[in-house]
């Protein structure tokens, strides 16, 4: 371990209260003056440390998704064992995809604080509020057909659902194809994209944004009505590494399944989770409008609408509002 990580080691371990300079620099044999050096570090990468005179430094409790904090309690195999982070990027899908051209392993992710060139399906933009929530992207190389593709983003859904719950004890609706709500309002979106052949699949990834800490008033106005945060709808404040250690966890666990072809026992899942099916509504397919009652949500994940003219119509993709 490096002399820095020791140092933060200590300090983790008398979180919020006071290490001496000279307790340090005797058990790692380091001079006063490196280990200045090594807080001053480890405060440029987010760490909040007070230091004072005669009494040292002490580590105050905070929520980074640096990628040591992320591997720190991780239970997975595979999956988010190498972390790739920045304060500041243009899109983590971006930099997934790049990195997956460059033959980057699968359950490689890329997170970052905050994103200037966000995005959101259809090429809309999405609002990455600095610190506040989890934005992230996963690569994934599944042996799985082109076609068979659109139950990933199903997948991430229920993921992310099962973290919320586990950490929050709040449970998220999630809509069709890859929204979660929470009171009606939008917490988390996921962008999926692609890389195939003629009949595979090269690499996929999953970018996922959930809205964690965020304050209503930080919401630009156009998403205002329809933005929200766990932070909003419950008063609370909640530990993002917990939520993104639980998701990847739930993610390794559904991807297992989703390998092993067990569609079926995916689509279930998802269907417990979601609360669509009866529902009416109203779905976008670029210029068209169909107006119906939600069927079902088929093995491949379309959806299976009973529209008002009587004729059965397959989605697979497009959006949807409840009517
Ligand atoms: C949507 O609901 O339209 C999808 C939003 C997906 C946002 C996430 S944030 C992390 C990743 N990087 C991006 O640029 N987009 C996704």
């Amino acid at each position: 371990m490096k002399t820095r990580d020791l140092i933060l080691k200590f300090l983790k371990r008398n979180i919020d209260n006071w290490v001496s300079g000279e307790y340090i620099s005797k058990e790692l044999n380091v001079s006063r003056a490196a280990i200045s050096k090594h807080i001053s570090s480890l405060k440029k990468m987010g760490y909040i440390i007070e230091s004072l005179p005669r009494k040292g430094y002490s580590l105050k409790e905070s929520d980074l998704l640096l990628p040591d904090e992320i591997y720190d309690g991780l239970q997975t195999k595979t999956l988010g064992k190498k972390v790739v982070f920045f304060d500041e990027t243009d899109s983590t899908n971006i930099k997934a995809r790049d990195l997956a051209e460059e033959g980057a392993e699968e359950g490689t992710i890329v997170i970052a604080e905050s994103q200037t060139m966000g995005r959101g399906r259809k090429g809309r933009s999405w609002y990455t509020g600095k610190g506040s929530g989890i934005f992230l992207s996963l690569i994934l190389r599944p042996p799985l057909a082109p076609t068979e593709v659109a139950i990933t983003t199903l997948m991430t859904a229920i993921a992310m659902v099962e973290a919320v719950k586990s950490v929050t004890k709040v449970e998220p609706k999630i809509k069709w194809p890859n929204d979660l709500l929470l009171g009606g309002k939008k917490i988390c979106g996921i962008l999926t994209e692609v890389s195939t052949e003629m009949d595979s699949v090269n690499y996929i990834i999953v970018g996922i944004g959930i809205n964690i800490n965020t304050e209503a008033v930080s919401f630009p106005k156009e998403i205002k009505n329809i933005a929200t945060s766990l932070h909003i709808e419950t008063g609370e404040k909640f530990k993002r590494k917990l939520i993104t250690q639980s998701f990847l966890k739930s993610f390794e666990k559904l991807y297992n399944i989703l390998k092993n072809r067990n569609f079926n026992h995916i689509m279930k899942e998802w269907k417990k989770h979601s609360d669509m099916i009866g529902k009416r509504v109203e779905i976008e397919i670029f210029e068209r409008k169909i107006k119906g009652v939600v069927e079902d949500i088929e093995d491949d994940g379309v959806l299976r609408v009973c529209s008002d003219d009587g004729s059965i119509e397959r989605i697979i993709s497009g959006d949807i509002h409840f009517v």
